[in-house]
């Protein structure tokens, strides 16, 4: 990747690389490590990238409402996403104010703006981090075979929630063979974006 030269085109740059993540499945961002805070410490996993929006500067996945992590930002409504692409050698990471749709406009589009085969982990027997007597994945009866249908994946949508983050921190480091340089963004609520360039 080509060195970037200025902090306008840093923020462009990431902005563009999650927008574009949000919308193919092959993109080397399209799988970011979020992190919550739980009441033990730091808690970590993947999740797929739904959808961005440049504009809002927001960024969602999908989960399981009865989900640890669904927990946490209820307790601590604030997460971290996080992106390494050993190609590129960049890493990313954004911070924001987090918030948990179930059952409002948020959740309805996202639900209807998916394709059924992404929404069959939902339809499952018992909620995420139940224990089991035995390695299985619980989904239910009617996501068993393929294709998965809309009418298939309905019973999943009492347990579908969208996490969004509206991103108020940006943290970029780009691991260049002529330098290593990173750049650190705030981004205030009435859309002012503040960036400098800081040691790596
Ligand atoms: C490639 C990959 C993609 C995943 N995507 C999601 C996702 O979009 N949403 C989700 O809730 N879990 C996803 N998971 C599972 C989570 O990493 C995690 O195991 C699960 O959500 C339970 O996390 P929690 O107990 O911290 O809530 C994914 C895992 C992998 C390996």
């Amino acid at each position: 990747m080509d060195r970037l030269h200025s902090l306008d085109a840093v923020f462009e740059h990431v902005w563009d690389r999650v927008t574009d993540a949000a919308s193919d499945p092959r993109h080397p961002f399209r799988t970011p490590t979020v992190g919550t805070a739980s009441a033990d410490g730091p808690a970590l996993r993947t999740v797929v990238l739904r959808s961005a929006e440049r504009a809002a500067r927001r960024l969602a996945f999908h989960t399981d409402r009865q989900s640890q992590k669904v927990k946490d930002i209820r307790d601590r409504p604030r997460m971290a996403w996080h992106w390494w692409d050993p190609e590129a050698r960049e890493q990313v990471r954004l911070r924001g104010r987090a918030t948990v749709h179930t059952d409002d406009a948020v959740a309805d589009a996202m639900w209807a703006d998916q394709d059924p085969a992404s929404l069959a982990v939902h339809v499952r027997t018992a909620a995420s981090g139940t224990p089991l007597d035995a390695p299985r994945d619980a989904l239910g009866d009617s996501v068993q075979s393929e294709p998965v249908t809309r009418e298939d994946v309905a019973p999943g949508r009492e347990h579908f929630a969208v996490v969004r983050t509206v991103v108020d921190r940006m943290d970029w480091l780009h691991l260049h063979p002529q330098g290593h340089y990173r750049a650190r963004f705030e981004c205030s609520p009435d859309e002012d974006v503040e960036g400098t360039w800081v040691v790596p």
